[in-house]
């Protein structure tokens, strides 16, 4: 899939790309099948709502679970974003949120380049988001939240949040958000809301600012979320575990556009458990290690 220059140029000004029905249902029917197995597992790699047992994120699935490993070297999710790029790219994350029917929290405002840089060390935002819908997106169900155009400002300051979710995040406060929203157009056109049926896709770009509200819907809306970084871009120090911000920067091999219809085999390295050390961590940057050593 070759992106267009209206695509390009559209992505540059506005920092996403909506793909309603990217993928198709038979497409999206194994992974789907996949999760409620992966959720109701008890591993640190599934966190769960605050006080709830809803699973807010699974991370590392491609690591684990064959559909999710065959999805992750996708070329339908993968051609475009190496197009924009001109680089191959390696997966610095990837999740499946569940923002479950009636439990699933908030995302507060946020750009995921805030946190790959103060908690990762990624030099810059090469990096790129990608969501696919396993279930169908409404307004009802806690959609994912752009204010266009907001990836033109950069890194923007950010606040550590530790207490509003159980997990934490870099977020961007309210008074910016205002100022940027009015920016964007205020009332007409600053905030979007990208909504379609499951196995849609979204490409945004990793300094847009985003957010989702809860799901008091009686709908779940569980989507993967995979973060391809190119290579040449990859993360300073292993701060954070394995399993949040991968350690291999080998760029990411496709397979054949039919793989999620068809039997390919796949790497699964940690079908039997994640090793001890994707948990090991350290502040220490890499440049800092070299010296050391
Ligand atoms: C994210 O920003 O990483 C997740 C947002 C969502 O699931 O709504
Ligand atoms: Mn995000």
């Amino acid at each position: 899939m070759k992106l267009t220059p209206q695509q390009l140029e559209q992505f540059d000004r506005e920092g996403y790309l909506f793909f309603p029905g990217q993928f198709t249902p038979e497409e999206m029917k194994s992974l789907n099948e996949a999760v409620p197995e992966l959720y109701a597992r008890r591993e640190a790699y599934n966190v769960r709502e605050k006080g709830k047992d809803a699973v807010r994120t699974n991370f590392a699935a491609h690591m684990y679970s064959k559909p999710f490993a065959k999805l992750a070297r996708h070329p339908r999710m993968v051609q475009p974003v190496m197009d924009l790029f001109a680089e191959e790219v390696y997966m610095h994350q990837f999740k499946i949120n569940g923002k479950a029917a009636f439990e699933g929290d908030v995302w507060q405002w946020h750009q995921d380049y805030g946190t790959w840089l103060n908690d990762d060390m990624m030099p810059t935002e090469r990096a790129m988001n990608v969501a696919i819908f396993l279930d169908d997106v409404n307004e009802f169900n806690g959609p994912l939240m752009f204010i266009p155009g907001s990836h033109k400002k950069g890194v923007v300051e950010a606040r550590h949040d530790l207490t509003t979710t159980s997990y934490p995040l870099w977020t961007v406060d309210d008074e910016l958000i205002a100022m940027l929203v009015e920016r964007a157009g205020g009332k007409n056109g600053g905030i979007v809301s990208p909504h379609g049926p499951a196995g849609s896709m979204i490409l945004f770009h990793s300094c847009l600012v985003h957010a989702s509200g809860s799901n008091l819907s009686p709908w779940n809306r569980v989507s993967v979320y995979l973060s391809l970084c190119a290579v040449s871009n990859h993360i300073g120090r292993f701060k954070r575990p394995e399993y949040i911000a991968h350690r291999n920067f080998a760029p990411i091999r496709c397979l054949p556009d039919d793989c999620l219809l068809k039997d390919y085999p796949v790497d699964l390295p940690w079908k039997d458990g994640v090793p001890s050390s994707a948990l090991e961590t350290t502040t220490m940057p890499f440049d800092e290690m070299r010296e050391a050593a």
